[in-house]
């Protein structure tokens, strides 16, 4: 498949790191970007992290004023400094949601999805690269919304170079401590951190419901949403 990429080795020859990812279809690229939350520790170039990140830059903002600033974080002490603080605050609020998940008989999907975040939590140190997206705070405020959709391109320009990652914005329960250990000063707060790193498994589809049950003109009914939940 164009843009997977198991073997980094041959990022080494002239010309690779410009031309890996260029070629896979962008909306092929879009359905198969599934959070990839088990990562091989193996480094990953910088120069292929600013591609990512240079893909994060074409995102829209208001104004277009551009807010965010990307802190690549690849030494392996603050790493595990930040997984540190993730994995407890992450373990407190997903263990108590899987017994529930058990007890209550969950779909199979929702399951899997809290066993992988929590391999992501409990190997967050491995993670060749944590990636944090900070922007301008306006008027005061933390602007998520301005942050996202570059976060999204970057995930996506991930999934074009064949690099696992996942959107993740738990490290925020630590966040003014995480920012100045990411010397990042009060008026830019991270907003979004990526761990990335070259994928154990493969990029696929995830599970999504329908676009049919999702999709309205003109004005939304509530009552078929109702009908097509029941045929779901
Ligand atoms: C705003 C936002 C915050 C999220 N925060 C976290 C997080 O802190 N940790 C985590 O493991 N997943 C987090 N996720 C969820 C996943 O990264 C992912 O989007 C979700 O599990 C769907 O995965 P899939 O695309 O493979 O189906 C967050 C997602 C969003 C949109």
């Amino acid at each position: 498949m164009p843009g997977e990429h198991d073997d980094a080795s041959d990022l080494d020859q002239p010309g690779a790191l410009d031309a890996i990812g260029e070629t896979i279809p962008l909306l092929e690229g879009i359905r198969t970007a599934r959070a990839i939350r088990r990562l091989r520790p193996d480094p990953v170039p910088r120069e292929l992290i600013r591609k990512v990140c240079e893909s994060g830059t074409f995102a829209p903002s208001g104004g277009n004023r551009q807010p965010w600033f990307f802190i690549a974080v690849d030494d392996p002490e603050r790493r595990s400094w930040v997984a540190a603080r993730y994995a407890p605050i992450f373990r407190d609020y997903i263990v108590p949601a899987m017994e529930r998940a058990e007890r209550q008989n969950f779909p199979e999907r929702l399951r899997r999805n809290m066993r992988a975040s929590l391999h992501l939590a409990e190997h967050l140190h491995e993670a060749p690269v944590l990636l944090f997206i900070a922007g301008w705070k306006r008027r005061g405020v933390l602007q998520s919304e301005a942050i996202f959709p570059c976060a999204q391109n970057v995930l996506l320009a991930c999934r074009a170079v064949g690099l696992g990652a996942s959107f993740t914005t738990l490290h925020r329960k630590f966040g003014e401590e995480c920012d100045r250990m990411l010397g990042l000063p009060e008026k830019i707060p991270s907003a979004v951190m990526l761990p990335i790193g070259w994928p154990m498994g493969k990029h696929g589809i995830p599970p999504r419901e329908s676009v049919d049950s999702k999709l309205f003109f003109n004005q939304f009914d509530s009552g078929a949403i109702q009908e097509k939940r029941a045929i779901g």
